[in-house]
């Protein structure tokens, strides 16, 4: 983990890129008004920069700023393709106002607003895994937000060391109700080991009507190259380099990616490259190459005898 205190600064960067979204790409579609929120005074003026267009004056803070326009282009797609399938796999009750019969895990979650926008999850409880120092700078940035529902579970955990399964379980989570587990912007940073252990965690805790939601990306010959370029545009602009310590572990072909979650019992629904997401959107595509190299996959907990038997007072399938 990099940043003060250790707490993750690629999460600030991709809020930054929700941020300068917000309201101006994919409008309709996209909306994040926590974003801005959540980052700390020193971390806006570069997004009311690029929301402005005015670009600046020298190499270093001209790289930043495409840096962070860049990020808004992913982060559109990215989080559309996510709410959707969240929105999706809430059951809904007769009258159409979805239940508290699933639960949200949001793994790695960051700046992650969702339990505070999306009014869809106020009566779905929402836990938060993420690094202990990136969930406490969290939990100081919420501070002034009011949640939609229920204030989320932060359960801390290191991914590369701690038990899931553990702290899920004491945090309350249920194995015997549907899950929708987003893994979004994550896997990258675990080594294949860490996202194989996940993953073993999530299909041992998932009951029939489970969601699986993973943003992961392909291997690319652009990604030394946009390594090698946050360097660069960390040493112009004298800021700390956001990949600094955060490198990348991991990247998945399409077809290991979909090996590995089936098996853990999911069915892969869709596995969409944001580059064609952002076609579906209509947002701008100025930056191919990171659009082709991430993509969200949507998998569905397929039954099988060893799955956790549903709760009968409270399961309900997915619509
Ligand atoms: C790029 S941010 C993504 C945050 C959020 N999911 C989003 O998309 O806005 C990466 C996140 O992964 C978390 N992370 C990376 N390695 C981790 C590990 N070993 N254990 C727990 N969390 C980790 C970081 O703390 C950070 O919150």
């Amino acid at each position: 983990m990099g940043g003060t205190g250790g707490a993750s600064r690629t999460a600030v960067m991709v809020c930054q890129g929700r941020a300068v979204a917000h309201g101006r790409l994919a409008v309709g579609r996209f909306d994040d008004p926590t974003a801005l929120a959540f980052l700390l005074p020193a971390e806006r003026g570069i997004v009311e920069q690029v929301r402005s267009g005015t670009t600046p004056a020298g190499w270093g803070p001209r790289l930043a700023f495409e840096m962070v326009r860049a990020c808004a282009e992913v982060m559109a797609p990215r989080t559309v393709a996510i709410d959707d399938a969240v929105r999706q796999a809430l059951p809904a009750t007769p009258d159409g106002v979805p239940a508290a019969r699933a639960q949200v895990v949001i793994l790695g979650a960051g700046l992650d607003g969702r339990a505070w926008r999306m009014a869809d999850l106020a009566a779905t409880p929402v836990f938060e895994v993420d690094h202990p120092a990136s969930q406490h700078d969290k939990r100081i940035r919420a501070g002034g937000l009011v949640p939609a529902g229920a204030p989320p579970r932060f359960v801390p955990v290191d991914f590369s060391r701690d038990d899931l399964a553990a702290a899920l379980a004491a945090a309350g989570h249920r194995r015997s109700i549907p899950t929708i587990w987003i893994w979004e912007g994550v896997v990258p940073y675990l080594t294949r080991g860490q996202a194989a252990r996940t993953l073993r965690i999530v299909g041992d805790r998932s009951a029939p009507g489970s969601r699986l939601i993973v943003h992961y990306h392909t291997s690319a010959p652009s990604a030394p190259l946009g390594r090698w370029a946050s360097r660069l545009i960390s040493a112009l602009s004298r800021q700390s380099n956001p990949m600094a310590r955060e490198p990348n572990r991991s990247v998945w072909t399409p077809r290991a990616m979909r090996r590995a979650v089936d098996a853990r019992g999911f069915g892969v629904a869709r596995d969409d490259s944001l580059l064609a997401l952002a076609r579906d959107l209509d947002t701008p595509i100025q930056h191919r190459r990171s659009l082709r190299n991430g993509r969200i996959l949507v998998a569905d907990r397929i039954p099988t005898p060893s799955s956790p038997a549903p709760d009968p007072t409270t399961y309900q399938s997915p619509r």
